[in-house]
């Protein structure tokens, strides 16, 4: 832990912290559709972990990083992986993915021995970090621009109310479209999204479980994506843009991908770790 600590520090010196992530639905649904293509063996591994408040549901935990930034302030510019806004995105500076790389590290560690309690305590953490943070890295805005924090300074409005760029796509989009297609239901948003995984998307989605890079989890090339999907998200916006059915409807269809690749990787991730299997069970 304490060397985990030490990088975070380091890597955390780089960054400057900005607000918010996916909101608590955005990361439950990445959650979700993970849980659902675990493996046997991830699956009870992963519920061995979690939290006793988690009721057994990973789901329940993706949002608790965010409750943390205060305890630990370490972990609140690993959130993000902005770029000067080149449309490039910035391997060396990379947070997240030192992040990523050693949460996968202690996943590995844990599986061969039986922790302490303190131990345990710890790969609970881990585990919930980075079912969070691998959510985020899939939020375009999360890899936007430095100087207007992910967007985070660019006040708009989502129809009549005002955000900022960075929460319609943490909040509003998905608030909009559970609002408008979903009955206010987030499960039926969940199964509307796995239906395209199967259906639609099902040749593509081979191609988004692989990463080559053994030692690693891709989060470079899943921040590289987010990077150059930021760079349409902010075309044609400026201060006080008025953000309505034009911007939603090409914004939705993004969205929804975003959270299904966000949950197939993380299976993917999680079923590495915890049954050294890449692939994905079917569900
Ligand atoms: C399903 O896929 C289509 C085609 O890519 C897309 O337009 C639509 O937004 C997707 N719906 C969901 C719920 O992901």
């Amino acid at each position: 832990m304490l060397l985990v600590v030490h990088v975070l520090l380091v890597a955390a010196a780089v960054r400057t912290p900005a607000a918010h992530a996916w909101g608590k639905e955005g990361h439950y649904m990445v959650c979700k559709i993970a849980e659902s293509f675990l493996t046997k063996k991830a699956s009870a591994a992963v519920k061995d972990l979690l939290p006793g408040w988690a009721g057994g549901d990973l789901a329940e935990t993706c949002s608790w990083p965010d409750t943390q930034r205060f305890r630990y302030k370490w972990s609140s510019p690993l959130h993000f992986a902005d770029s000067p806004g080149d449309c490039k995105f910035d391997y060396a500076k990379d947070a997240s993915e030192h992040m990523l790389s050693l949460l996968v590290w202690l996943g590995k560690q844990g599986t061969a021995t039986t922790g302490t309690e303190r131990g345990t305590y710890d790969r609970s953490e881990s585990l919930m970090f980075l079912a969070h943070f691998v959510g985020d890295v899939h939020q375009p805005l999360h890899c936007g621009h430095t100087d207007d924090l992910g967007g985070n300074t660019i006040i708009v409005h989502w129809y009549r109310r005002k955000s900022n760029l960075h929460h319609v796509w943490d909040v509003n989009v998905i608030e909009t479209a559970m609002k408008n297609f979903y009955n206010n239901d987030v499960s039926t948003m969940i199964q509307a999204i796995q239906r395209n995984i199967t259906d639609v998307w099902s040749n593509e989605e081979k191609q988004w479980e692989t990463c080559r890079i053994r030692t690693k989890t891709c989060a470079d090339k899943y921040a590289e994506e987010s990077s150059k999907l930021a760079c349409k998200a902010y075309e044609g916006v400026q201060q006080d843009s008025i953000l309505k059915d034009d911007y939603f409807f090409a914004a939705l269809p993004v969205v929804q991908k975003r959270i299904a690749q966000g949950g197939v990787r993380l299976a993917a991730i999680l079923n590495k770790i915890f049954s050294g299997n890449s692939r994905l069970q079917s569900s």
